[in-house]
């Protein structure tokens, strides 16, 4: 039962209904489109923030992290029947999914206001003074080397 392709559309495939859980390497944006679409994850870190967010997934009960260099198919079975079975993982994720998704406006709603304001005001007030620095200050490096 496999269907296999170059390229998916990870995101709208999540919003389906019938995904029940999502196997991930647990890149951030595979981790937000989780949360907020509700699936329980099984996350497999390789790199950078991966091995954060897996361990924040599993602290946080939106599934179980495993390690990729170290894992057998009984264990990955036994973990999609445990977050599968075990409401507690839906539940968790569905409650993050509940907050993130709790606003007042959507988001086309808010780009659509921020446009607007842009329109009638300019944005010359909405810039940050870190664009007048130069470079040796903005990364602060004027007040490492002054402190060294
Ligand atoms: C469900 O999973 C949670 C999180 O791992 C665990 O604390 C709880 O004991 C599990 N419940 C059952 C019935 O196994």
């Amino acid at each position: 039962n496999l269907l296999i392709q170059p390229w998916i559309p990870q995101n709208d495939l999540l919003a389906d209904s019938r995904i029940k859980l999502f196997v991930t390497h647990g890149g951030f944006n595979s981790m937000m489109e989780s949360v907020y679409h509700a699936k329980p994850v099984i996350v497999f870190p390789f790199v950078h923030d991966q091995t954060g967010l897996a361990s924040y997934a599993e602290r946080h009960n939106y599934g179980v992290e495993m390690d990729f260099g170290n894992w057998e198919v009984d264990e990955l079975t036994n973990n999609i029947i445990r977050v599968l079975n075990n409401k507690t993982f839906k539940e968790s994720i569905k409650r993050s999914s509940d907050i993130l998704r709790d606003r007042k406006t959507s988001a086309a709603e808010r780009v659509s206001d921020a446009i607007n304001h842009v329109m009638k005001y300019g944005d010359e007030h909405l810039k940050s003074g870190a664009s007048d620095l130069y470079w040796f200050q903005f990364i602060m490096f004027d007040i490492f080397f002054v402190l060294v």
